[in-house]
C-alpha cells in the first residue's frame, strides 16, 4: 500500500475524510499525539488498525467525536460528573471511560461494556470527524510498544505503506496522551495520567479521583497500560537522587565505555552542561517547565534510537503537576531504576 502523505488543508481534509468513510486508514495531528483512525462504524477499517500497529486484540481503542453532544450516541448511564468533565476541558486531552451504548462495536471496545471517549482540541482534527459524519476511533499512530508519534514524520517512520494517509499537522502541543479517567464504576479513576492533572479534575469532581494502581496479580482497567510502553529500543536507566550525584555516576560510566557515543543521556538544560559530552547528551526542556518536558519526552526517545544509543542514562523528571505524566510514562519505557 502507497501511504499518501499531506500537510493538513481544506483539500486533504476533504480526502482523509473520504478514505475514512470508504473504510481506510488516516493517521492525524491532535494536541496530544497523533492518532491512526478508522470510521468506528466500520469493523473491517478497525480490525486494520490492530493489524497495522500489531496491536493486541485486547486492547480498546478510543473514540474520538467533533462534538460533546455525540456523547449519548456512543455512551450510556452518562453520570452527571461526565458533563461536568466534559464541560470544563472538552475540547481537551481528556478521555472519558463509560457504559457503551449498544452502537459501538465491539471490536473498538476489545468486548469490553465500556467505551473511551474524547474530544480533541486540535481543529484538524475536530474538522475531520465532522467530514467524515461518524466518530473516528483512534489509538496512537505508532506501532505497538513503540514511542507514541508527536509529529508526522514519526508516524511515516512507524506505519509507512501500512496504512492509506498521513495528514501532517506539525508537532503536537502536549506530546503526552490524554488523561484517561474511568467513570463507569461506582468509584472514579484515572487509569492513565496525562496533561490535565487529579488536581484539575478535583476542581470540577469536588475530590481528586484515585489514581488506579492494579494489585500484583491483577491486570491494569487500561490494558495498554500492562505492556512495557513508550520504550525506545535503547534500553532505559532512570537514576534517582542530586543533580550532581547522578552526574558523577553517569560521567563515571562514560569514561570506562569503548565506545561512549553509543551512550545516551537524557538530561535538562539544568544539567546537560554537567555531562562528559563525548556521549550523546539530550535534553528534555527545563526542570521549571514541565509542560516543556512534557512536550519533549517522546520526540527526544526518538531521537535517541535515530542516533544510535544502545542505553539511555535517564534523571528522574521533576515530578510535579502535568511533570509525574511526564515520570509515569519514563518508569515505563525504563528497565532498571538506580537510586543515589
Ligand atoms: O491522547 C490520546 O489519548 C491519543 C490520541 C490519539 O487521542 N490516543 C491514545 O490511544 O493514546 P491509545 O490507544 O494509544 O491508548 C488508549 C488507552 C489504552 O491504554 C487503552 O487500553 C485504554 O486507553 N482504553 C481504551 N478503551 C478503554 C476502556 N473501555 N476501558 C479502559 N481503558 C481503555
Ligand atoms: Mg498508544
Amino acid at each position: 500500500m502507497r501511504t499518501i502523505i499531506k500537510r493538513v488543508s481544506e483539500e486533504s481534509l476533504l480526502c482523509a475524510a473520504e478514505i475514512l468513510r470508504a473504510g481506510g486508514l488516516v493517521a492525524f495531528p491532535t494536541e496530544t499525539v497523533y492518532g491512526l483512525g478508522a470510521n468506528f462504524l466500520l469493523e473491517r477499517a478497525c480490525a486494520g488498525i490492530f493489524a497495522a500497529k500489531g496491536r493486541p486484540a485486547d486492547n480498546p481503542l478510543i473514540l474520538h467525536i467533533s462534538s460533546a453532544d455525540e456523547l449519548p450516541r456512543v455512551a450510556e448511564k452518562i453520570p452527571r460528573a461526565a458533563f461536568d468533565l466534559a464541560e470544563a476541558f472538552w475540547p481537551g486531552p481528556l478521555t472519558l471511560v463509560l457504559k457503551k451504548s449498544s452502537l459501538v462495536p465491539d471490536i473498538v471496545t476489545a468486548g469490553r461494556d465500556t467505551v473511551a471517549v474524547r474530544l480533541p482540541a486540535n481543529a484538524a482534527a475536530r474538522n475531520l470527524i465532522d467530514l467524515t459524519g461518524a466518530p473516528v476511533a483512534a489509538p496512537s499512530a505508532n506501532r505497538s510498544t513503540t514511542v507514541s508519534p508527536t509529529c508526522a514524520e514519526h508516524v511515516r517512520e512507524d506505519l509507512d505503506g501500512l496504512i492509506d494517509m498521513i495528514l501532517d499537522g506539525g508537532a503536537c502541543l502536549a506530546g503526552l496522551e490524554s488523561t484517561i479517567i474511568d467513570l463507569s464504576g461506582d468509584s472514579f479513576e484515572i487509569l492513565r495520567p496525562g496533561v490535565i492533572t487529579p488536581e484539575d479534575l478535583a476542581r470540577v469532581l469536588g475530590a481528586k479521583p484515585r489514581l488506579h494502581a492494579p494489585g500484583k496479580d491483577e491486570p491494569p482497567r487500561a490494558p495498554g497500560m500492562k505492556y512495557k510502553h513508550y520504550a525506545p529500543k535503547a534500553e532505559i536507566v532512570v537514576f534517582f537522587g542530586q543533580a550532581h550525584k547522578t552526574a558523577e555516576r553517569v560521567n563515571g560510566i562514560i569514561a570506562a565505555s569503548a565506545d561512549p557515543s553509543r551512550i545516551g543521556v537524557l538530561a535538562t538544560n539544568e544539567t546537560a552542561e554537567m555531562y562528559d559530552g563525548r556521549a550523546l547528551v539530550l535534553s528534555v526542556g527545563s526542570r521549571g517547565d514541565v509542560l516543556e518536558i512534557c512536550r519533549n519526552l517522546f520526540r527526544v526517545l526518538r531521537l535517541f534510537d535515530e542516533r544510535g544509543a544502545g542505553v539511555i542514562y535517564a534523571e528522574a523528571l521533576p515530578e510535579r503537576a502535568a511533570g509525574r505524566a511526564a515520570m509515569n510514562r519514563l518508569m515505563k519505557a525504563a528497565s532498571e531504576v538506580v537510586r543515589l
